[in-house]
């Protein structure tokens, strides 16, 4: 989604602002810009497309204070004039990320006061506003607050005006932005990977925080306007980290990071003889001990997370677990329950959605939360009682990889420990899930091993214009998630269903055309899987079956058989999921879409 970089320092800031705009592609975007001031005079450059285009276009641009901006499309179409930084009167520039919701009320009034609208973003008012309340001889600061106080909706921002060379403001509520501290220089971002050439130490605004950036100094304040100090943080991401290094594509590149990325988040625990509830922080065994239901809240992948886990959690913890979307759920009118745990899953921990849906069940009278996260100090984390951070490091690719597993890791941990605490796993299941689990990662990376078998079967797909995913059980949800890979990066209509539901529809769309992609794991439900394949099968359909060791499912006309390792028990869905990513990510690279960025989609989905 949009991404915000800005910088006040005692050098030319335009190459600081394109390096971070790079760094924030993985975002999502279809245009980029950046405005400076320079001779007290307000410079922008735009452009439609890559910021390799706007690097171009800023050849000869300089001055020592700027804002720069990628933008994703909500209100109005991806093009030039649409494109951030906004400027009004050639006066006050403004650059955001967010939903102003009550823009047109606003719009109709400052065109009646003279304002020219050269765009059709909600951003424009911004400007605007900012600078009606600028003219009236208030500081760039108030002018914007003033201005803030206008808004109905979400925002982070970053403001610059023509004859203030000294001064950027910025602020967020609903959006998240950050303070990067130099030594003689500050700069604001959307994430810090976008900073990590200049500083390190950054202070993650709170909401409703609004910033007087100077060169030597900065001033916050909080949401009734008073001055608040907030803690420095020295970023532990590292610069080699958000490299793509020997790999072609960030989403190649975290898939083979999982092995890793598994075996940090589950460290503490593999280390240790047993498992206990601190790891989700000092008040989750009281916590732990108080619910008697679980609500799981998110969105995409991490809802798929969530479904996963609701099989795990009822089955194994005997506690009564549902999972919702979190856009749907932040509207319903639902029951609630102050024993339930409300657990949040994301990646990026700024999903606008989760967050409201949290919000929501905070508001109903929900005190339990708990957020599974890839991302420290994000609104989520700070936002919940209970916290288990996943260690998958940096996710750039959009479709979401290594932060899929390791949540998966994290709420099987969860599951174990809920069991232990109410009685319900031995010591020496106990012991037994501890060993699967340090064993993980080497299960991961002989999955691995598959590449060059699907990068081959890809080529069958190219052609393709729908997929069908099949799972049962525990596995139905990896099937959607295989479905939700493919179509996000190789834009292949792709559903999936539970194997059994077949009949009951979908298998009307079952020809030569359509490949069917099964998941079939050597558990219980194996013989009905078998028996839903031939139903597949009898109607000309071509299957694609990742098969555990001993399912005895035989390679045969119209049957391609990939052969998974030994059956994983309650970890097999981890295991399963990596032959559908790397699936997906050589279809794509058939295709040739853009892997990393496909399109219409962004990596932190900070609004509606
Ligand atoms: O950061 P989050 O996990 O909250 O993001 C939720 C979804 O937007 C995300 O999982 C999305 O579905 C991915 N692009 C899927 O690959």
């Amino acid at each position: 989604m949009c991404g915000i970089v800005g910088a006040v320092a005692q050098r030319n800031v335009v190459p600081i602002l394109l390096e971070g705009l790079q760094r924030l592609e993985y975002r999502g975007y279809d245009s980029a810009g950046l405005a400076v001031v320079h001779d007290g005079q307000l410079e922008r450059v735009r452009s439609i497309g890559r910021v390799a285009d706007l690097t171009e276009k800023s050849a000869g641009t300089r001055g020592f204070i700027g804002i720069a901006h990628t933008r994703w499309a909500t209100h109005g179409v991806p093009s030039v004039r649409n494109a951030h930084p906004h400027i009004s009167k050639d006066h006050v520039a403004v650059v955001h990320n967010g939903i102003i919701e009550n823009y047109e009320v606003l719009r109709t009034r400052l065109t009646a006061a003279g304002y020219e609208f050269t765009s059709d973003t909600d951003t424009e008012v911004i400007a605007h506003l900012i600078h009606s309340h600028y003219a009236r001889g208030n500081s760039l600061l108030v002018a914007t607050q003033a201005s803030l106080a206008e808004l109905v909706g979400a925002y982070a921002i970053g403001v610059i005006a023509a004859d203030n060379p000294d001064q950027l403001i910025c602020a967020r509520r609903g959006s998240p932005l950050l303070l990067g501290v130099g030594i003689e220089e500050h700069f604001i971002a959307s994430d810090v990977s976008a900073l990590l050439p200049v500083t390190r130490n950054v202070v993650y605004l709170e909401e409703g925080d609004v910033v007087e950036v100077g060169r030597r100094s900065y001033q916050i304040f909080d949401t009734k306007g008073m001055r608040v100090e907030r803690t420095v943080q020295i970023s532990e991401l590292n610069n080699e980290s958000v490299q793509l290094g020997e790999y072609c594509h960030y989403m190649q590149k975290e898939i083979h990071e999982q092995p890793q990325a598994l075996a940090d988040t589950l460290e503490s625990v593999c280390n240790s003889q047993s498992l206990v509830p601190g790891i989700f922080g000092a008040e989750a065994a009281a916590t732990f001990a108080d619910i008697d239901s679980i609500l799981i809240l998110a969105c995409g992948t991490s809802y798929h997370a969530g479904l996963v886990a609701r099989y795990w959690l009822e089955e194994i913890t005997g506690i009564r677990c549902t999972v919702e979307v979190a856009s749907e759920y932040r509207y319903r009118i639902s029951v609630a329950n102050p024993k339930t745990l409300v657990v949040v899953i994301s990646q990026s921990g700024e999903t606008a959605d989760t967050q409201a849906a949290l919000n929501h069940a905070k508001t109903h009278g929900h005190i339990h939360t708990l957020a599974i996260c890839n991302v420290p100090e994000s609104a989520l984390v700070r936002l919940c009682k209970l916290r288990m951070l996943t260690r998958a490091g940096p996710e750039i690719g959009v479709a979401s990889t290594k932060a899929f597993t390791t949540q998966l890791a994290a709420l099987f941990l969860l599951t174990l420990i809920l069991a232990k605490q109410r009685g319900r796993l031995t010591a020496e299941q106990e012991q037994k899930h501890l060993q699967e689990l340090r064993h993980l990662p080497s299960g991961v990376k002989k999955v691995l091993e598959l590449e060059p078998q699907i990068a081959k079967l890809a080529e069958q797909f190219a052609s393709k214009h729908h997929a069908l995913f099949l799972g049962r059980g525990l596995h139905y949800p990896i099937a959607l998630e295989g479905a939700l890979k493919l179509k996000e990066i190789s834009y292949i209509h792709a559903e999936a269903y539970p194997a059994g539901e077949l009949k009951h529809g979908p298998l009307a769309l079952v020809d030569k055309d359509m490949p069917v992609i099964s998941v079939a794991p050597n558990d219980a439900l194996l013989e009905k899987l078998k028996s839903n394949l031939q139903e597949v099968r009898a109607r000309g359909g071509e299957l694609y079956v990742f098969a555990d060791a001993h399912t005895h499912i035989r390679e045969a006309e119209g049957i391609h058989i990939m052969q998974m390792p030994e059956h994983a028990g309650y970890l097999s869905p981890i295991l399963h999921t990596i032959p559908l990513q790397l699936l997906a990510y050589y279809v794509a690279l058939q295709k040739g879409t853009d892997v990393d960025k496909p399109r219409n989609l962004a990596k932190s989905v900070t609004v509606e």
